[in-house]
């Protein structure tokens, strides 16, 4: 390669190429699937294609239509990590994975800028439903079942966004946090991904991580990615404007791919060769993990697009992935499932809004979203059309004003500004006589895409609790039932109005299966069996970090450590609204038989058992949870923390399923900064199996006679800043 051709090689192809034969820049490439996010550059000479690199998190974003062709271009919407966190179905997570995969070869397509894995730390976050959970141990198995769901199938992922990009308010900001908390908790998602799964890319991250950019950091880059876990794929950079970063620095730390690119970054590259200031040792090598990737794809293997994918099987798994993420919260005197022939009043503005999910570059153009009226229709159920009808005015009113304008497909604007409830009192009993059950639809507001939410966003607003005062008063009046289904994509608080209403059901914002999934389970065609993989606090202001979010000066600091989500609730002694790993049934289970092998020591591994009993009178899955207690010694511990998880089969009522958990030490293991290793402190250890992670159902412990160093690692990414960690030593 030329030096010309190499700088191209590094710098994406989306706003610039290279003329091959005269060495010269040409200008704008036409790109070679409309509406995919980004490409690499060809070099015909040497026989390099480009490769095309397209979103997201809810499935493959490009342009729905293109110029000159009748011809539509839709992609299936599945749910977002969030929900597929929720079904805890590892199987279930990599036939979506796969799905996806017929879906990005279909259009040509040879990697997937997807799953997005950060830990879901702050409740504000507005990408948190780009991410499965707040747990490294579920973000990392999820997203190892996923990738390798995709590249079974000969194509790509990128595991996005590395590292400790946990805001969207301070984007670029630096994050100062410990050793301890990223190896625990930001980079162990991470790790398991890349150990179990070698996905292809690695998309860097916007921030700053302990006063270095994570593309400047060769710390995080090549120390720890490449060296510590082993990774073989290249790495890119988010979608940066890419002039205000030092492109050397980058090149050198490990940063394989400029993205999207521009014109500039190659002038750079090539200018900072010639001066000497860059050795070109470093863009080969960056070259070659590059090219290891390209000659593995679908292009360079001479696929060539169909433009046809089969969006019906797509529908298909999205719907049965989505109502498999639910996750029922309340169900007082049984008042779920409903019967297929009941009539129900839908009450909330978003019943009609169809808020399936998804913006910029998660946003996926489904060939339709089914809706709640529609979805419930077609399970048989009756709706009221009068007020149906009086909802579709009022809502089209109000979004015909300025104010709540609606601006579908704009990248950076959020779709989906809710709007004030009409004041339903009158509706609601005239509601209450006519029908047998009321359904209030609530969802809050989301940050655009481009910033958090607010705290605010997080509490309903006046006018949707006066509806949930007037609806439960009316159907309760009447003796009926009024469930309430969240449509949300992350934790609301329920504390204060849940028990007004006699189910609760967090059907999210689940893909353009919406509708359907959600009646498959308020009539009980599936039993539900998602449990919550983020803890629903309180009150906002009972999070560690509530005073301190999102931090200034472009500047954060990640204080509570090592105690994120139910590691800070178990340990302080916090009681949330619904805690991390709930959810209910229709059906009840039993625990039985928990008990630890090798007569409770253990050497390199042991195995956890545990046998579950379907109790109740319907069939139906439990995701059952093993937690580890660990005890303190010279590195304190959470109260429990995740180690393994598993869904059963569908069992029937009297029918019994016997799990096994392997476990070893690694997982056993707390990271010690001053070793730069991971330890497992002698002691003794309790094995807590549970349906959540405060109803433990069975437990058995083991000792660990002296402590065992595992495995050391380099020892980067220390804070530049004193940290002033929460610990129990000091509460
Ligand atoms: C987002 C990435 C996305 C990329 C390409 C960026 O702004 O942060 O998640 O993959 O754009 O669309």
């Amino acid at each position: 390669m030329t030096l010309q051709e190499k700088a191209a090689m590094v710098v994406g192809a989306n706003t610039v190429a290279l003329d091959p034969v005269n060495g010269e820049i040409i200008g704008a490439q036409a790109r070679k699937v409309p509406g995919a996010a980004g490409q690499t550059q060809a070099i015909p000479r040497l026989g390099i294609p480009s490769i095309v690199l397209a979103d997201g998190p809810m499935g493959v974003r490009i342009d729905p239509t293109r110029p000159g062709t009748e011809q539509t271009f839709h992609a299936t919407k599945f749910p977002s990590p969030n929900v597929l966190a929720s079904t805890w179905d590892t199987e279930l997570v990599n036939k979506v994975g796969s799905a996806t995969a017929d879906e990005l070869k279909a259009y040509g397509i040879d990697l997937l800028l997807a799953p997005g894995m950060n830990i879901q730390s702050y409740l504000l976050n507005g990408r948190n439903y780009e991410y499965f959970s707040e747990d490294p141990l579920v973000t990392g198995i999820m997203t190892s079942e996923f990738v390798n769901g995709v590249q079974d199938k000969g194509v790509g992922t990128t595991i996005k966004h590395f590292a400790a990009y946990n805001q969207r308010t301070l984007n670029n900001g630096n994050m100062n946090v410990s050793q301890r908390a990223l190896r625990e908790i930001y980079l162990k998602g991470f790790e398991i991904a890349v150990k179990e799964s070698d996905p292809w890319a690695v998309m860097d991250s916007y921030n700053a991580i302990n006063g270095t950019y994570a593309t400047e950091n060769k710390d995080l880059l090549t120390s720890v990615l490449r060296e510590d876990w082993g990774f073989k794929g290249f790495t890119m950079t988010d979608w940066e404007n890419g002039n205000n970063r030092d492109i050397v620095k980058q090149v050198v730390a490990g940063t394989d791919l400029f993205m999207p690119g521009n014109l500039n970054q190659i002038n750079r590259i090539i200018n900072a060769v010639k001066d000497g200031s860059l050795d070109e040792k470093y863009l080969d090598r960056n070259i070659k993990s590059i090219l290891t990737i390209v000659v593995q794809t679908p292009t360079f293997k001479g696929h060539e697009a169909t433009n046809t994918p089969d969006l019906e099987a797509g529908a298909k798994l999205a719907r049965q992935a989505a109502a498999d993420g639910m996750v029922l919260l309340k169900n007082e005197e049984k008042a779920l499932p409903i019967d297929n022939d009941v009539s129900v009043s839908l009450f909330g503005t978003p019943n009609i809004e169809k808020m399936t999910g998804g913006r910029g570059s998660a946003l996926v153009y489904a060939p339709y979203q089914v809706g709640f009226p529609e979805g419930l229709q077609n399970a048989g159920l009756q709706i009221n059309e009068e007020l149906l009808g009086k909802y579709e005015t009022y809502v089209e009113e109000l979004r015909a004003t300025d104010e709540y304008k609606q601006t579908p497909g704009n990248f950076f604007v959020s779709t989906f500004p809710t709007l004030p409830e009409m004041d339903v009192k009158e509706d609601a009993v005239a509601a209450a006589k006519n029908t047998d059950v009321g359904i209030i639809v609530l969802s809050s507001e989301f940050g655009t895409y481009g910033s958090d939410r607010s705290k605010g966003d997080f509490y309903l607003s006046e006018s949707k609790r006066k509806m949930i005062d007037d609806v439960s008063k009316a159907y309760h009046a009447e003796g009926k039932p009024v469930i309430a289904v969240l449509n949300v994509e992350g934790p609301l608080e329920t504390a204060s109005w849940e028990d007004k209403v006699d189910g609760i059901l967090l059907g999210w914002q689940p893909g353009q299966e919406l509708g359907n999934s959600v009646a498959d389970v308020l009539t009980g065609k599936v039993n539900p069996s998602g449990k919550l993989a983020q803890t629903f606090p309180v009150d906002y202001a009972d999070l560690p970090y509530a005073d301190r979010y999102p931090g200034e000066n472009n500047e954060f600091t990640y204080e509570e450590d090592i105690y994120v989500g139910y590691r800070y609730n178990s340990t302080f002694g916090l009681k949330p609204a619904y805690e991390f790993g709930y959810g209910l049934s229709y059906t009840t289970f039993d625990y039985e038989n928990v008990r630890v092998n090798r007569n409770g020591q253990i050497k390199d591994k042991m195995t956890v058992f545990a046998t579950v009993e379907n109790t109740g009178d319907v069939a139906g899955r439990e995701a059952v949870q093993v937690y580890v207690s660990a005890p303190d010694g010279k590195l304190e511990k959470p109260e429990l923390e995740l180690k393994a998880f598993a869904k059963t089969n569908e069992l029937r009522p009297g029918k019994k399923e016997n799990l096994t958990f392997d476990l070893d030490l690694k997982d056993l293991a707390s990271f010690d900064e001053e070793k730069s290793a991971w330890l497992v402190e002698k002691g003794t250890y309790e094995v807590l199996v549970g349906a959540s992670s405060t109803d433990i159902r069975g437990a058995a412990s083991f000792k660990v006679d002296k402590d065992i160093v595992v495995e050391t690692v380099n020892d980067v990414l220390a804070p530049q800043v004193e940290i002033n960690k929460l610990s129990k030593l000091n509460e």
